[in-house]
């Protein structure tokens, strides 16, 4: 992957406070246990989540569609032993997390690895000087085409992303707006905050 692709962090903190020894020693344990090798030789489709949050879209992905491999990728540690230690108590066995930057997994997905990839409420960087913080920039788009061979499910409460986004998304994929998206995803938290402060949610799937 191109080096531009990394240079500016699409995220703040990556931990809220300081981890108890638990939850260190959770993410430890997960991390040096896991074994992806295995887990790709389990599933012949994948479906990746991106920025997954609390992880209610993640966690119904996989109770949902047993047959697949779901792969989640957030930087945010907090959200990622929440997420561990919810597949340990409902025993999930097709979810994998990575504590990373999607920009830094290239290497472990081939290409046209994934059915299916969610980005749901991205960081929004409204300032406009920060909107090169954004996540989902052309650079980034045309790399993510490269993983998927289905669909791109795209959500955000912010018009201006939501609009920039699907502007340049039209030169490399099919583009549907979808009008009423509720039913694409679960009630995440930044679904659930849009709605409760009044902000319309804007739905997108991108047929690569
Ligand atoms: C505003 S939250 C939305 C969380 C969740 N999707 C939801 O709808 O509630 C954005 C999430 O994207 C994650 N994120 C930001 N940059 C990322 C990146 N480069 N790779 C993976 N995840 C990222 C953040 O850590 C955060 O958990």
């Amino acid at each position: 992957m191109e080096n531009k692709l990394r240079q500016i962090k699409s995220y703040g903190r990556t931990v809220a406070k300081a981890l108890s020894e638990n939850q260190k020693n959770d993410l430890i344990n997960y991390v040096n246990s896991f074994d992806f090798d295995t887990f790709k030789n389990n599933y012949k489709k994948f479906i990746l989540e991106i920025g997954f949050g609390n992880g209610e879209n993640i966690l119904k992905l996989a109770t949902e569609n047993e047959e697949y491999g779901i792969v989640g990728v957030d930087p945010f540690k907090n959200s990622c032993i929440k997420v561990i230690r919810d597949i340990q108590k409902l025993s999930i066995k097709n979810m994998c997390i990575f504590n990373d930057d999607v920009k830094n997994l290239d290497r472990l997905f081939g290409e046209k690895f994934f059915e299916k990839a969610y980005i749901l409420f991205p960081d929004p960087w409204p300032k406009k000087k920060h909107n090169k913080r954004r996540l989902i920039n052309e650079d980034f788009f045309k790399w993510l085409v490269t993983k998927v061979f289905g669909e791109i499910i795209f959500a955000t409460d912010n018009l201006d992303y939501f609009e920039s986004v699907l502007e340049f998304a039209s030169k490399y994929v099919n583009v549907k707006r979808i009008e009423d998206g509720d039913q694409l995803i679960a009630n995440t938290k930044y679904k659930q905050k849009a709605i409760a402060e009044g902000r319309k949610c804007n739905y997108a799937v991108f047929c690569v």
